[in-house]
């Protein structure tokens, strides 16, 4: 479904965002992209929607050479591969229903489609109620959840989301995973960049973890923290944290 083969992204400025990454990815599956910021998450991202082309390597995405597509052709990958982003980047001055059913439009959707799909993916994330409102109009969560009501609407195979929950408090955050989840059990492979360790851990889904531009893990049921260094440091950390709290020393057997 989405293949990455011996790919590297240097910007114009020099800066080499991703370094010689291999990478195959199922259809159906629900993926994290974790590390540290900096590190490539968004980049890797920008190569499958074809907002960026690599410098070196072979992107492909459901079979279509997209570091090869013809500029004519990027609108139609884009109808296969639904974006969220952390900011909604919605339209302002359009309701609910009018975001989400510009995204048809553009494509040159009939009316009638329009009419048929606009209500089916509103009621898919729960906003059915909502869709005369306008973005101003709404929590956060319902803003992100309006996003990928957007992002869903050309039935895309794919749905890429940059953290999604970046800006949503705790429980707007479960309810967009709960929807990411759901939208993943009707078949959309789902590919999530996120700093979110609750939802990593939580989920326990493969975690690919990236260290300037590179893989450096890939896990079939993955952690946020790296296994063995990072989330070994961090567990003895704490519970050296508890140790000093109850008064005891490094090494409990030995102290008095
Ligand atoms: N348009 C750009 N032009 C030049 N350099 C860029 C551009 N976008 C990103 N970079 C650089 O490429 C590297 C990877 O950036 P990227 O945005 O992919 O990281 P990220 O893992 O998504 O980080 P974060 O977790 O902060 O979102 C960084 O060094 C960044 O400064
Ligand atoms: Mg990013």
């Amino acid at each position: 479904m989405i293949s990455l083969r011996g790919v590297s992204l240097v910007y114009p400025n020099g800066t080499r965002a991703l370094d010689a990454i291999d990478l195959e990815i199922a259809k159906g599956s629900f993926v994290f992209l974790v590390g540290h910021s900096g590190t490539g998450k968004s980049s890797l991202l920008r190569l499958l929607y074809r907002e960026q082309v690599p410098t070196r390597g072979e992107v492909t995405v459901d079979a279509t050479r997209v570091d090869k597509l013809r500029r004519s052709k990027v609108a139609l990958l884009r109808r296969n591969v639904g974006v969220v982003f952390q900011d909604f980047k919605l339209l302002g001055d359009k309701t609910v229903w009018e975001n989400v059913a510009f995204a048809l439009q553009v494509t040159g959707a009939r009316t009638k489609d329009v009419m048929r799909q606009v209500p089916r993916v509103l009621d898919l994330v729960g906003l059915a109620h909502k869709s005369r409102m306008f973005p101003s109009e709404l929590s956060g969560g319902e803003q992100q959840r309006t996003a990928i009501a957007r992002a869903l609407v050309n039935n895309p195979k794919i749905l890429l989301c940059d953290e999604p929950t970046g800006n949503l408090d705790p429980s707007n955050t479960n309810e967009v995973m709960d929807l990411l989840h759901r939208i993943n059990l009707k078949g959309t492979t789902v590919l999530i960049a996120t700093h979110n360790a609750i939802v990593v851990d939580r989920m326990r889904r493969r975690v690919i973890r990236l260290e300037n531009g590179k893989i450096v893990a890939d896990e079939e049921r993955g952690y946020y923290l790296a296994a063995g260094g990072d989330r070994g440091t961090a567990a003895a950390e704490e519970l050296e944290l508890v140790r000093s709290r109850n008064g005891l020393g490094t090494n409990p057997l030995f102290s008095e």
